[in-house]
């Protein structure tokens, strides 16, 4: 097993001291409130012990019957009082244990909700859902019996010891004799508990990365006949976390016990010294009584506060998977002082010697592209080649290493994130809709538009097509992610989106690659429209849907490597007119072979690629890799 990391960070005591900074701190008036029924409830047990002395001193031993009355009444006051103060107290922890986690679960969803799209890749969605909820949640439930304990057990505690002292010291001393013994093991299984809860809590996390990755797949899943691999890996994780629960149980039950043994060690010290002082006359039965009692009481809340040492391990486990979301820093974030972007400015797009990489895996190059303000650039090039990438660098979606991109002269990185990215509307590959109803996913929030307007955007998307065929028009649920949809009919609500946005500039990721040809044709004619006067990129592998824009950037594993009017690419030979032929299935040969005869013909990307000589398999290698996906 890896040593576990000790981050100062997160050791127990930052974390408390965070927790209190960040959470408690504010709730303290009624903090306050709920300590002072828990001294109520606390001390109660300290004054029944020391009712016990007159109890035996003047009622059964000097046979005082009027003291009958007042020590019994004192008595019945006594349990009274907790009744009462015991609902007061729990009420209000139970009220500040669930403000405190509701606002870390909303803290924490504002904070991930700023982070980098990449974090996004390197966390799942269902780890991300268990911390936020299963972490907050476990949190809760223990600082409540953390709180109550240290207040309500200690002050119990104080008074009992308190009363013990008050009747004879010695005694006292002989009871606690075996305490230090306790320090060591505690520290060790404190450490065991912990050490243990991570574990749970990470593989509580793989589970619901699991369900989440489940539900989202069912259809692949039963296709592949996956079911029993899935429940073999859901198997898996479950015994792991049954194994970390029982072994986290067993050291919790430990401290506890440990207590039950040190206070017997305890009990047989003052039963000897007590016995041999009572015989000799120096102490009354009734004191011994009290002292006993005090002893016995002060046995739970003693037993209480070691569970806690170990229940305090279990929320400081989830805090510190907590607090290390919080601690992640956004990369991408709006400047200090953004520059204002004047409306109605210059929107040419400029990229240059752009440089990105996931990780050690280059995606662009050094790229350099310009996309003329009102005018449609496209973008074509192999599966993967980065075209999307652009896009991404575009929005901020992503922080290349070098290069700088800019709207209109001004750098991106200037304008604040909003502003920015207010300026695009974005219509991509996998257009994803919100589990709400169509109005909702086509109007984002936004109440300021008629519903001249909207039937408009509806009209030109081509969305009103289909509306009568859903059940409540568009007032039909989209289900979850849009599942309700065909693929060719959430494009079209993305494309309606794009349209009520009315931004300057529009990017389109592949927006119809999802619709028939005959509707592909009209929504492409609803389009061109939108993009009349925008500045537009466009990303298509179709050819036919691109022919008329302005410009054509061919690219190619992250590199530009031709551009020009269709006309011009396809005279110039290059890739571009290759890609084109093969679409067109145009079969007529260049410079007299057959281009789909590799070994005769074969084709010239134009690309000084090592692997372009002509080999059987070149020619599906070469279709795999403008097609394939
Ligand atoms: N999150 C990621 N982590 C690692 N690599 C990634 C990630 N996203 C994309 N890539 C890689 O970046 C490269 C470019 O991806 P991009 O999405 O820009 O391609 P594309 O040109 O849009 O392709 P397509 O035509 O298939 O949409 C690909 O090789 C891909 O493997
Ligand atoms: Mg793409």
């Amino acid at each position: 097993m890896t040593k576990p990391q000790i981050d100062q960070r997160y050791t127990s005591r930052t974390l408390m001291a965070r927790l209190w900074h960040d959470y408690l701190k504010s709730h303290i008036g009624w903090m306050l409130i709920a300590f002072v029924f828990m001294v109520m409830e606390g001390s109660s047990l300290g004054i029944l012990s020391y009712m016990l002395q007159p109890m035996f001193d003047n009622v059964f031993v000097a046979g005082d019957a009027g003291a009958i009355w007042w020590v019994g009444g004192v008595i019945f006051g006594l349990f009274f009082m907790r009744g009462i103060t015991n609902v007061c107290q729990k009420t209000i922890l139970t009220r500040i244990a669930q403000k405190t986690s509701t606002q870390m679960q909303t803290d924490l969803l504002d904070h991930l909700m700023r982070l980098d799209s990449v974090f996004f890749q390197k966390n799942p969605p269902g780890a991300l859902m268990e911390r936020v909820q299963g972490d907050t949640v476990v949190v809760q439930s223990v600082w409540a019996v953390v709180i109550s304990g240290v207040g309500r057990d200690i002050v119990s505690l104080v008074v009992l010891m308190g009363v013990a002292v008050s009747i004879d010291w010695v005694w006292a001393m002989v009871a606690i004799v075996g305490a230090p013994l306790l320090v060591l093991p505690v520290y060790i299984l404190q450490r065991y508990i912990r050490r243990k809860t991570n574990q749970m809590r990470q593989s509580a996390a793989e589970r619901s990365t699991r369900l989440d990755e489940v539900f989202h797949g069912i259809n692949p899943i039963k296709l592949n006949l996956l079911e029993s691999y899935q429940m073999g890996r859901f198997a898996s994780i479950i015994d792991r976390i049954v194994l970390a629960e029982i072994k986290t149980a067993a050291g919790r039950a430990m401290i506890p016990s440990m207590i039950d043994i040190i206070t017997g060690i305890g009990f047989f010290g003052v039963l000897i010294v007590g016995g041999h002082d009572i015989i000799a006359g120096d102490k009354t039965i009734g004191q011994f009584m009290s002292f006993f009692t005090a002893m016995t009481l002060a046995f739970q809340p003693m037993r209480r506060l070691g569970a806690i040492a170990g229940i305090w391990q279990v929320a400081a486990a989830s805090l510190e998977r907590l607090y290390r979301l919080f601690d992640e820093v956004p990369t991408i974030t709006s400047p200090s002082n953004p520059v204002r972007f004047a409306k109605d400015s210059d929107t040419t797009l400029v990229l240059k010697d752009v440089t990105f990489a996931y990780d050690d895996t280059p995606v662009l190059n050094a790229t350099s592209l310009t996309a003329e303000a009102g005018k449609t650039t496209a973008l074509v090039g192999a599966s993967g080649s980065g075209k999307s990438t652009i896009f991404n660098v575009l929005t901020r979606l992503i922080e290349p290493a070098s290069g700088s991109t800019t709207i209109g002269g001004t750098p991106i990185k200037d304008l604040g994130l909003a502003e920015l990215r207010g300026l695009f509307s974005v219509v991509t590959q996998d257009a994803l809709l919100f589990d709400e109803t169509l109005r909702e996913n086509i109007l984002l929030g936004r109440s300021d538009v008629s519903e001249a307007a909207l039937k408009d955007a509806l009209d030109a998307a081509h969305v009103t097509d289909f509306l009568d065929k859903l059940p409540d028009g568009l007032d039909t649920p989209a289900g979850p992610r849009g599942s309700n949809l065909s693929g060719g009919q959430r494009q079209r609500v993305a494309i309606a989106r794009a349209i009520l946005r009315d931004t300057p500039i529009l990017l389109l990721d592949e927006a119809t690659s999802a619709l028939d040809a005959q509707s592909e044709a009209v929504v492409q004619e609803a389009l061109e429209r939108l993009s009349k006067g925008r500045t537009t990129l466009v990303i298509a592998h179709r050819l036919s849907t691109i022919q008329s824009a302005d410009k054509i950037i061919v690219m190619d594993r992250g590199h530009v490597v031709d551009q020009g009017t269709h006309d011009e690419l396809l005279a110039g030979g290059g890739i571009y007119a290759e890609l084109h032929r093969l679409q067109f299935k145009e079969n007529a040969p260049i410079g007299g072979k057959n281009p789909l005869d590799p070994v005769n013909g074969g084709i010239n990307t134009g690309l000084a690629h090592p692997d372009t000589s002509p080999k059987p398999s070149l020619f599906n290698r070469f279709a795999q890799r403008w097609f394939g996906r």
